[in-house]
Formats: C-alpha cells, structure tokens, sequence
C-alpha cells in the first residue's frame, strides 16, 4: 500500500525525477516520504512524515545531488508515521538503503537475529531488516544483486524492494513477491515503481517484474534473476499504450471526476475485449462444476451483479462471494469441480489473492478479470481477461466498474448462446444494446450531471443515506452506497428493498433521505410499493428512474432520470453513473478530497 520509484539516469539529477515519480504513486499511500541518492561515493537522504509537497516544502527534496536514487511514499502498516519509520531505511554503516512496499511477516525473529549479530536499529518499521540483511550478506563478499538475492529468501509475506548502495553507486536492485513491480526503459534512463504510470510520461517501454523476481537495474538497461536459484531471465519489454495524459488529470479538478467522465470511451474498450480469451472463460464457466464469484469493495458489487447475469440469461446458479469471508465461508467444500472467477481492478488485492491461492490449493479452476497487465492476478489465474479501462488514480473506483459489468454481461451472453438458453432475437437485442451503453452513459452524464450536483447541494446536512433496489439494481444501490461512504464519509445502508419491512425501516423518520435504483424491470411493481412504504413513514424519495416513468416521478421528491428501455441485466451500468456523481459532489460539498479519501488505499495489499 505503498509506492516506491527509483531512477539510474545517464544524464541528469534523480531527485526532482523521484518526486515528480513519488507524486503519481501519492494515491497508494501518503502519509510519509522520502528520498536517497547516491553521489561522490555517499548517501544523500531526506525523509519524514507528511505529504509529498509538504515534505518537499519543508526540506527541499530536490535538492539531492547524484543521477542514481530511490524513493518512498507510504501507508503504514508497521510503525506510526513518524519521520524515524519513513523510508529509505539504511543498514548501520549507512552505506546502502532500501524502501519496501508490502508487509514482511517475519520481521520480528529477523530482527531478533540481526540484533544479536551486533546490528542497531533505528525505526520500529519491518522493512528495515532487509537493509541489515544485505548489510550481512555484503559483509561475506557478495556482490549488491547476490547480497539482496539471499535477503529476500530470507523474508516471508509480500515485497516490493529496492536498494542503492555505495558499494556498486551506479545501480539499484529490486525484488519483488507479491507487491507490485514494474522497470520503464528509456535511452538514456531506466526506472523502478510500484505502477506503470509512475514513469509514463517518461517512457512507456516497460518490464513487467514476475513474482520470485530479482532486478538489476543500471544505464538504461535492466537484468533480471530469479530469486530462487538467482538465474538470468530473458524478459522481452512490453510498449504499453496508455498516454501519459491518461495517467493525469486532463484539466478536471480530479481524478475520480474525470475517470467518471472516462467511462463512455471506456465502455467502448470493453466492447473491443480479445475474443479468444473471452471464449475461454466462457469455456470454463460452461465446464464449471459451480462457480464462484469472488472479490472485494466494489469489485464485488460487480460480481453480485453478474450473479443476476448469470442466473437470467444462461440460467447458471453462481455464488458470489466477499473474498475476505470466502475461505471460511466455502473454502472446505472448494473441489476440482469448482470455478472461481476473480474479479480485481488492480489484481493485486491481499483478500482476493489469498482465494486464489487457497482454491489453487484444492485443485479449482481459477479465472480473472483485472485493469492491471502484470498483476499477481493475471500470473495466478488460468486465464484472464483484461478490462482494458486504463490506469484509475482515484481510490474510488468508477469506470472500471461499469467495464467490469459491461465484460462480466459479455461473458453471460456468450455463455447464454454456447447453452442455447436464449433466442437468437433476444442475443441480437442484447448485442446491439451493449453497443449503446457507452452513449447512454454519455448522456446521462451530460443531461444529469449539473442536476445531480444540486441535489448534493440539497442534501447536504444529512448525516445518513439508504440506497435500495431490488434484483440486480441491488448491486447498483450497493455500489452508491460504497461511494458516499468511502469519499463523503456520510454513513450509509444499502439492502434489497424488499428487506426494510423485516428492521431496517424502523430508521425512517421525516427527511430521512432513501435513494431507490428502480429501472423498469420486473421489479418496477414491488418497488414502488417499497417507496411508497418509505413515503408514508416521512422519508424524502430520490430515486434513479427510467425516462418517463411517471409513478415514481410523482412518488419521488427528486429524481434522476436514466435512458429507458435497457435490458434489466444491462441496467446497473447506467444506473451507477448518478450515484457516483451524487458521492462525487457530496464529497466536495463535504469539503473532503475524493481522490484521497482517508484510511483508504487504491490497492490493498493486505490481509
Ligand atoms: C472501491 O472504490 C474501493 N477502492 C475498494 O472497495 C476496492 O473496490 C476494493 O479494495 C477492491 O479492489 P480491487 O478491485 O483492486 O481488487
């Protein structure tokens, strides 16, 4: 959950670079930073807690001499943020330094070695053992790569590593388990980070960093070494092609707002997914025993509104599971029959992977949908689609779930045709509404995005929310209720509408705000009857209508109208896009910062 960059430049100073580098990384963690550079055989380091432009405020980060450096910027999960556990961390003789992101779990008996060795420490952070187990290791000899080699099959849990040391000034050595890794090459540089748009706008020629990996990297080059037996790995780069512009704001006040305003061209993309792998998975899921529907937070919403798609159109009963609870909850019963289709933006989520392994473990077949090329997920699984929705910086996630609902759709559909369990006029009625969704997206954006930003003014002082729907709607009404909580910090209630008779309702008084998800579908009936229950008890009414859906327009005190006349298991795509933009602008009613919401991380690599 944190962000590490570094840099090897043949020409210019590394320290301005890291920031600016440290800078992307911000939204995987921000309450430290810090820097190294190596320069005239020393270390240069400037560290403390803090944001990065606070930090860079007070002591002037770029000020670092030396063209080779690493850099830091954190969420702590061992030792307070205080300036002692910012990273780097050093060995005693402060000859070499590393950063980390990730957890080591076995830091304490490492510790307790390396003390009784003669080592001091000063921070209270994990991470620190690996500077003092290099420390060791070069003690014997060994070269910088050889030294970081054997630490690393000393450390248990997840890491992202790199080193500089002044023993070899002109390069830095990264290893990686678990955390994310990735090395950009250029002609006249290379760099090290935690994600690819660390360094996009530097070079998007990149090397993707397998798990049990070791690299070298020095002069525009990079070598790579398995950890295990420390043998040379042959790793072509991949040009990946994502502007840098995609990976910044483009002139909207912030990420999410302009991520949410991406979806129209990122729908599209969904539509232009490869087809064989896509088949594939359908193979599998046709093949399946059961099928499991496993992920977290909103990945998770997507997965309890496939379990609609699934079920209405190929008639497939699927379990979708929160993958936190999905050992306890069915890792016993998980065979050779089962199929778990994981579902991760970032692909490397601590809960999601820890299901794979366990299901790995037991035999099952295991599928991935993830955003992220190079993710653990996309390693583990045995096949995965990828999204295609492009780098997503703000930790709410939005346009990568619409695309994972417009592909888990597509996956429904082609399983639906491969059983024959719809019409051919029904599949064609599908496709080419499939087809309109990036559109109708557009247009609920441009006709209900001011509207929805008044309503926010509106309801400003509410200190609670309920946000319901029935069928997959709940998945919709689930997803609205994440978002208001996660960036506007507004507790909030979302179930099955048809629940709030059984408790629930006893929450309702006069001006308790109640948002219903409410499509013309089949539902339509019930649901009214719901807000009409909600009414009589004195809440106000906001509901996401259907153009023209006059009963509830007059049963609402505000609305949001939607395109009609979309097929129910394509409805929750547009029906999330007000109530992202509702989270959006109460956010900032709230004065709160929906890119950096706090106690969250984009991608949350522990358990
Ligand atoms: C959603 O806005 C949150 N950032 C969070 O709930 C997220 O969906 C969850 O952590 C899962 O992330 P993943 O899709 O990268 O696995």
């Amino acid at each position: 959950m944190c962000g590490i960059f570094g840099c090897v430049l043949k020409r210019s100073e590394a320290a301005p670079l890291i920031r600016a580098g440290l800078k992307r990384l911000e939204y995987r963690g921000y309450d430290s930073v810090g820097e190294v550079t190596v320069h005239q055989r020393r270390l240069f380091i400037k560290k403390d807690s803090g944001k990065i432009d606070e930090v860079h405020k007070l002591h002037n980060l770029d000020d670092l001499p030396g063209r080779v450096g690493i850099g830091h910027t954190r969420w702590a999960t061992h030792g307070a943020p205080y300036q002692a556990n910012a990273h780097p961390h050093t060995d005693c003789q402060e000859e070499l330094a590393v950063v980390h992101n990730g957890i080591i779990e076995n830091f304490g008996e490492l510790k307790a070695e390396l003390v009784e060795a003669g080592h001091a420490f000063r921070s209270k952070t994990d991470t620190e053992v690996i500077a003092h187990l290099i420390e060791e290791r070069l003690k014997e000899g060994l070269t910088l790569a050889e030294a970081a080699c054997a630490a690393a099959k000393r450390l248990e849990g997840s890491y992202a590593i790199a080193v500089v040391s002044l023993k070899e000034p002109d390069k830095i050595v990264c290893a990686r388990k678990e955390s994310p890794l990735v090395v950009g090459l250029a002609d006249d540089a290379a760099y090290c980070a935690s994600d690819i748009p660390a360094f996009l706008p530097l070079t998007n020629k990149v090397v993707i960093v397998e798990d049990g990996e070791l690299v070298i990297i020095s002069d525009a080059e990079c070598e790579i070494r398995k950890i295990s037996d420390f043998k040379k790995v042959p790793r072509e780069p991949e040009i990946i092609d994502w502007s840098p512009e995609m990976a910044e704001k483009q002139g909207y006040p912030h990420f999410m707002l302009k991520e949410i305003h991406e979806q129209p061209l990122r729908l599209r993309n969904t539509l232009r997914l490869q087809e064989q792998y896509l088949e594939l998975m359908t193979t599998f899921l046709d093949r399946a025993g059961e099928v499991f529907l496993v992920a977290c937070g909103t990945s998770y919403h997507a997965c309890l509104a496939a379990s609609y798609m699934f079920s209405k159109l190929a008639l497939l009963a699927t379990h979708p599971v929160i993958a936190s609870e999905f050992v306890e909850q069915h890792g016993r019963s998980v065979n050779i029959d089962s199929t778990i289709l994981v579902v991760s933006q970032s692909g490397e989520t601590a809960d999601t992977l820890s299901t794979v392994e366990s299901s790995r473990q037991r035999a099952a077949t295991v599928l991935g949908l993830t955003n992220v090329i190079g993710s653990t997920l996309t390693r583990v699984a045995r096949v995965y689609v990828c999204q295609q929705s492009g780098p997503e910086i703000g930790v709410a996630a939005t346009k990568t779930f619409t695309s994972q609902l417009s592909v888990l759709s597509q996956l429904a559909l082609r399983l639906a045709k491969k059983r024959g369990k719809v019409s051919h006029v029904e599949i064609e009625e599908l496709e080419e509404k499939l087809e309109q969704i990036p559109e109708i997206v557009e247009t609920i954006i441009r006709l209900q995005e001011d509207k929805v930003k008044r309503l926010a003014k509106k309801y400003r002082g509410k200190r609670c929310f309920f946000f319901l729907g029935r069928g997959i709607s709940s998945a919709a009404a689930m997803e609205g209720r994440l978002k208001l909580m996660e960036i506007a910090y507004i507790p909030s209630i979302a179930y099955p509408a048809g629940e709030s008779k059984h408790g629930p309702i006893s929450l309702i008084e006069k001006g308790f705000p109640v948002v219903f998800v409410c499509p013309k579908d089949e539902t339509h009936k019930t649901i009214v009857s719901n807000i009409m229950e909600m009414k009589a008890r004195g809440a106000s009414i906001i509901s996401v209508i259907e153009e023209g859906d006059e009963k509830i327009k007059a049963l609402s005190d505000d609305y949001i109208e939607i395109p009609k006349g979309l097929p129910e298991v394509l409805s929750p795509i547009p029906a999330v896009v007000p109530l992202q933009l509702f989270a959006y602008y109460m956010a900032i009613e709230n004065g709160c910062d929906p890119d950096k919401p706090r106690n969250l991380a984009k991608s949350v690599t522990v358990k």
